[in-house]
């Protein structure tokens, strides 16, 4: 076999980095699955395939032998070949792959992270991984051929199937573990001769053989193990529910941290007249929804009854699968950082421009007046509208819809009293209003706005968003000003009520607006450190959206306890905040938990913007937005908390919000607004 320009580019990848690019799906930029199939057991084969070609390791049937104890250099393999050397008594490659396949998930982790390294994958958030285009022939692979790396490892699989083509040893242990995994049938369309010649393939190398086979076996054990060691799900008294102080106080997150610490971390609660919630809580089951959550909890089912009331179906966050990631794609561009830039002066003019309204002893409700000054902007910039006069009817209509048609607290009735009726017509105008300033003659000349991307995906792809949608999707952004707005309403209280950080996020917006507006480096840099710490820190304390419904698709174990196909869960994504093991002296105000060497947030356990598949796509507006409002909000007034003795109180539902007593009162015009 000569070696030709594609077996030397080849080197450059690990086996096990082509098997993890061969097994990604591009369309719904997860790996490809089939039921009962274990990703951890391929890549550990993986491992083992890379050890042996690598001659750290031999394998047969019946033995795994260590070679060479010599460390390969590749963080993915050396932990691996530490453990088999240090076992004492020689193991065959089912044992090895069975005691592996745990440690699987870090193993992923690097690949993936390498391979975004080397620039053949994109990483987006959400933790969806797509190829990247055009970096194979750019980057160290100069000497490759036309397309993504993926089209250069399946060319070469292909050609040892399709044209008898002599594989490489390689390629013979990727094509063993991906038929094994029964996967091989998604990348390519296998006749009857090509089924036969993979047979063949996968024979005529001992070490594939060999390892493709105890994947075999671990795989068919997997798919009993859910129900083999399933414990049964505690269930949490009700009266506990309703004696608890963090319950009272509307803190969800500290009372998820407290049922776990009571209960472990999968416990149920019974609420009288309505079906079992399944909690999951704590940092495994963060890290497990937001890695393996797709793949058995799917988002459609909570949502179903609600999208309805607003006459949609299939919109975005009620999407799982292919279809999901396709439409998050789709829609980056509308969030991404080079739009927010654009937008920067329309903001401070627009929220300056709202405060120009205050006045020297103004008492305002906390709650409302956050909600419309976010939306004062939000509005502008989203969709081009101005849509003050019908906000807070909006903010009230979702609030119910959400009570009555996913929370469950509200009986469904409720949705249609006379107040609720006239709301409910709003949203048709306010649909009306943007389809009116977003004409082709209307928008020339300016820049692209959400509507306008929303629009674009309804013209190019009416199946895909349907004009039935349209009214949800168009006042979609008036809706997210209402969480924005509500947890600038914590987070304004956390800082007036601890007057030292209120002095230092005052100092930073006086030198940030010193010489006029602060450009995109300066608001998003060192110069607003310790806002953009603060308003983490709130996040963590007092984030509004504390736990994210689901319900189980396919039946799974964690923890050693079954999640039953049909149930409802409720992953309490933010019960970690208040745990101790997570965030030390988790009750304490504490923003230098975020700075290196701690840096306590990194992970899935900090998360109030969600997990995995669904988190937020609007986290980099949202957190930039913060900040530009409280910091314009010290620069420009002096505001003091009302009554003096207000204690927080939070309303947890449907979303978590300061209560009504709260008022902030206006107490001096520190910088006056320009005109
Ligand atoms: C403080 C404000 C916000 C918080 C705390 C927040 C939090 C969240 C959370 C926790 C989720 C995941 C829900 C789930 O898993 O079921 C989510 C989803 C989402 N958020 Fe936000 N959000 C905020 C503001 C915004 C804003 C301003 C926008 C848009 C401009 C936005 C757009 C979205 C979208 C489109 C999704 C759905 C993503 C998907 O389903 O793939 N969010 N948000």
């Amino acid at each position: 076999m000569t070696l030709t320009a594609d077996s030397a580019v080849t080197q450059k990848l690990s086996l096990l980095d082509e098997l993890v690019l061969t097994l990604l799906n591009e369309e719904s930029g997860y790996f490809r699955q089939v039921p009962g199939w274990d990703l951890n057991c391929a890549v550990i084969g993986g491992v083992l395939g890379e050890l042996s070609l690598l001659s750290r390791i031999d394998t047969d049937m019946d033995s795994l032998i260590l070679l060479d104890r010599t460390q390969t250099g590749d963080p993915a393999l050396d932990p691996i070949l530490e453990k088999i050397a240090a076992e004492p008594v020689q193991r065959d490659a089912q044992y090895w792959i069975e005691r592996l396949a745990p440690r699987a998930d870090s193993i992923i982790a690097l690949t993936l992270d390498r391979l975004v390294d080397l620039k053949l994958l994109r990483h987006h958030d959400g933790e969806f991984w797509s190829l990247a285009q055009g970096a194979w022939q750019n980057d160290s692979h100069a000497t490759s051929g036309e397309g993504t790396a993926v089209d250069f490892v399946k060319t070469r699989l292909s050609r040892a199937i399709f044209a008898n083509e002599i594989p490489y040893p390689r390629d013979i242990i990727i094509i063993c573990l991906i038929n094994t995994c029964d996967v091989l049938r998604f990348i390519f369309e296998l006749d009857e001769e090509s089924e036969k010649r993979v047979e063949f393939i996968s024979k005529m190398d001992l070490i594939g053989r060999s390892i493709a086979a105890a994947v075999g076996h671990n795989l068919a054990g997997s798919l009993f193990r859910p129900s083999a060691f399933a414990k049964p799900i505690p269930v949490v008294p009700l009266r506990h529910v309703l004696r608890s102080r963090h319950m009272r106080e509307g803190n969800l997150p500290a009372f998820f941290a407290e049922l776990a610490k009571a209960y472990g971390s999968v416990f149920q609660i019974r609420p009288p007249f309505a079906n079992p919630i399944i909690f999951l809580a704590g940092p495994e089951m963060n890290h497990w929804a937001h890695r393996h959550g797709r793949m058995y909890l799917r988002a459609r089912d909570y949502l179903e009854d609600f999208e309805k009331v607003y006459g949609g179906s299939g919109i975005l966050p009620t999407l799982d699968g292919a279809d999901h990631f396709r439409y998050r794609k789709s829609m980056q561009p509308a969030y991404s950082r080079s739009r927010l830039v654009a937008q920067l002066d329309e903001i401070y003019s627009n929220a300056r421009n709202h405060m120009a309204a205050w006045s020297v002893g103004d008492v305002l409700p906390g709650k409302t007046m956050c909600r419309r000054f976010i939306n004062s902007k939000m509005s502008p910039i989203t969709v081009s509208i101005d849509s003050q006069d019908v906000v807070d009817d909006l903010h009230k209509f979702k609030e119910r819809a959400l009570q009555t048609h996913v929370v469950g607290n509200l009986p469904k009735f409720m949705l249609r009293t006379p107040g609720m009726r006239r709301r409910a017509k709003l949203i048709a105008e306010v649909m009306e209003r943007v389809q009116s300033v977003h004409t082709p003659a209307q928008r020339a000349g300016c820049p692209r706005d959400l509507a306008d991307d929303l629009l674009s995906m309804h013209t190019s792809d009416r199946q895909f968003l349907p004009e039935s949608n349209l009214p949800f999707v168009l006042s979609a952004p008036l809706i997210a000003s209402m969480y924005v707005g509500d947890q600038l309403g914590l987070v304004i209280y956390a800082m007036l009520s601890q007057p030292e950080f209120h002095k230092s996020i005052r100092d930073e917006a006086d030198a940030l607006f010193a010489d006029g507006n602060p450009d995109r480096d300066e608001i998003t840099g060192p110069a607003m450190d310790v806002t953009r710490r603060f308003i983490m820190e709130c996040m963590r304390l007092y984030p509004i959206v504390p736990a994210s419904y689901r319900n189980v698709m396919n039946t799974c174990a964690v923890d050693d306890y079954e999640l039953p196909e049909g149930a409802r869960v409720l992953v309490a994504q933010t019960a970690t905040h208040y745990m101790e093991d997570v965030f030390p002296d988790p009750l304490s105000f504490d923003i230098d938990r975020y700075l290196a060497p701690r840096k306590e947030h990194l992970g899935s356990s900090y998360a109030p913007y969600g997990l995995g598949t669904h988190t937020c796509l609007g986290s980099r507006w949202t957190s930039l937005h913060l900040a530009i409002h409280l910091l314009l909000l010290v620069h420009h007034f002096d505001v003091e908390i009302s009554p003096a003795k207000y204690k927080l109180k939070i309303s947890p539902f449907p979303s978590s919000s300061v209560n009504n007593k709260l008022k902030f009162v206006i107490t001096e015009r520190r910088h006056e607004l320009p005109v």
